[in-house]
């Protein structure tokens, strides 16, 4: 079939030759401790699964409104308010099918063929395919320790050329964990302000904080784009909720894009987001994010003693983005044989860009304690018996 060269521009993941690996072991009988995964390990919180429930059962699940449920949309002011103590009014909000669905609308309303869009690396790598089908040209910006894994308003200035129209940023990272400073992140604000540039706050790992909660850019600039979503600090990956806060003067062109991308975000997942805010489920989410700063604690700790160097230990997300040139000059080799020797699967560098991808691993710690502690055993005796050793 001829397709377009937008799509065939597109990567598939290399973490998806590590996953079907793990799946053909696991038919064979091993057992397959899972640290590549990208989302949480916890059930659906119950009160949002009983207010899903509850709507699913009275049957009238139609469309919403484009923008989302006007009760939702409030909720989440209000939650700006709560935690941020920041005022959004909720015309602004537009919820999402997930936050890919809010960067689905961002990257529409934003990019005109040959626009650069700065992008952290290493970084999730869906902005570069987002950005490339809307015809922008993604342009990676190497970030590393000394800045803590993200971009800053001085790196910003030196990679500026014309044809910049403006950056994506997460704050808790994937895959790095790293978090803004407040004062970074105002910076990065200003100075994209200045230019006349957009910027696309990506907040999806807000909440998830182990160390200093991530300051939301919509406290520094009603300008800027926020993406978040229900999927990670909510536990709701496979419900497809998220949300967008858009500029006011943005609102109308938005509204006409969901209209036609998407009608709506899903609508029982949309009740189900209203009970995310209660306070018992805020309770529980908040055991949640105990439970996985006790596995991040463990999961650096081992690491580094088994001779991985964490350059920035990760504040914020679930996963530790590790260093393994001790090991090995291939992290993607390493990866499987890491895999078919012990049955251990993390997602090579590669799947998050061009910044020394061949020398990082991705540990996700979305597993239990104790699942995590079997895999750091397997692991240190893998490169213990030389397995992963450099080639
Ligand atoms: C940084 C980042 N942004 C966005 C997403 C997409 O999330 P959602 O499930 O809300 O579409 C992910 C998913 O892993 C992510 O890691």
């Amino acid at each position: 079939m001829a397709i377009s060269k937008r799509v065939a521009g597109i990567q598939p993941f290399y973490v998806m030759d590590i996953l079907s690996r793990a799946k053909a072991l696991e038919r064979q009988g091993r057992d397959v401790i899972h640290l590549e995964i990208g989302e949480p390990d916890f059930p659906t919180p119950p009160l949002v699964a009983q207010y899903a429930t509850d709507f699913v059962r009275r049957g009238e699940i139609r469309y919403t409104p484009a923008a989302g449920l006007a009760e939702l949309r409030q909720a989440i002011a209000k939650h700006y308010r709560d935690r941020y103590g920041v005022q959004v009014e909720s015309e602004r909000i537009f919820i999402t099918p997930g936050a890919s669905g809010g960067f689905l609308l961002a990257m529409a309303l934003l990019l005109d063929e040959g626009d650069k869009v700065l992008l952290e690396d290493p970084g999730y790598p869906c902005y570069s395919n987002f950005v490339r089908l809307f015809g922008g040209i993604p342009s990676l910006v190497p970030v590393g320790a000394s800045t803590r894994f993200h971009l800053n308003s001085e790196i910003l200035s030196a990679t500026w050329d014309h044809r910049t129209k403006g950056a994506v940023i997460a704050s808790p990272s994937n895959p790095t964990g790293a978090v803004l400073r407040p004062d970074e992140l105002k910076a990065l604000v200003e100075e994209l302000e200045r230019r006349s540039a957009f910027l696309i706050s990506d907040e999806i790992y807000h909440g998830l904080e182990y160390d200093e909660p991530s300051p939301t850019a919509l406290a520094f600039s009603d300008r800027v784009f926020v993406v978040n979503s229900f999927s990670k600090y909510f536990g709701m990956t496979g419900w497809r909720v998220g949300w967008l806060v858009v500029p006011a003067d943005g609102i109308d062109n938005v509204e006409k894009l969901a209209q036609n991308l998407f009608i709506s975000a899903p609508a029982p997942s949309q009740y189900a987001a209203l009970a995310s805010f209660m306070e018992m489920n805020l309770q529980e989410l908040e055991q949640r994010r105990r439970v996985f700063q006790e596995r991040r604690d463990f999961l650096c700790d081992h690491l580094q003693k088994i001779g991985f160097s964490i350059k920035t230990i990760p504040s914020g997300a679930f996963y530790v983005y590790a260093d393994c040139s001790r090991f090995t000059s291939n992290s993607f080799d390493f990866a499987l044989s890491l895999l078919e020797e012990t049955g251990v699967a993390v997602t090579p560098g590669k799947d998050f860009g061009k910044n020394a991808p061949e020398s990082h691993l991705r540990f996700s710690y979305a597993v239990t304690l104790d699942r995590l502690a079997a895999a750091v055993e397997r692991i240190k005796s893998f490169t213990q018996r030389g397995l992963g050793v450099r080639r």
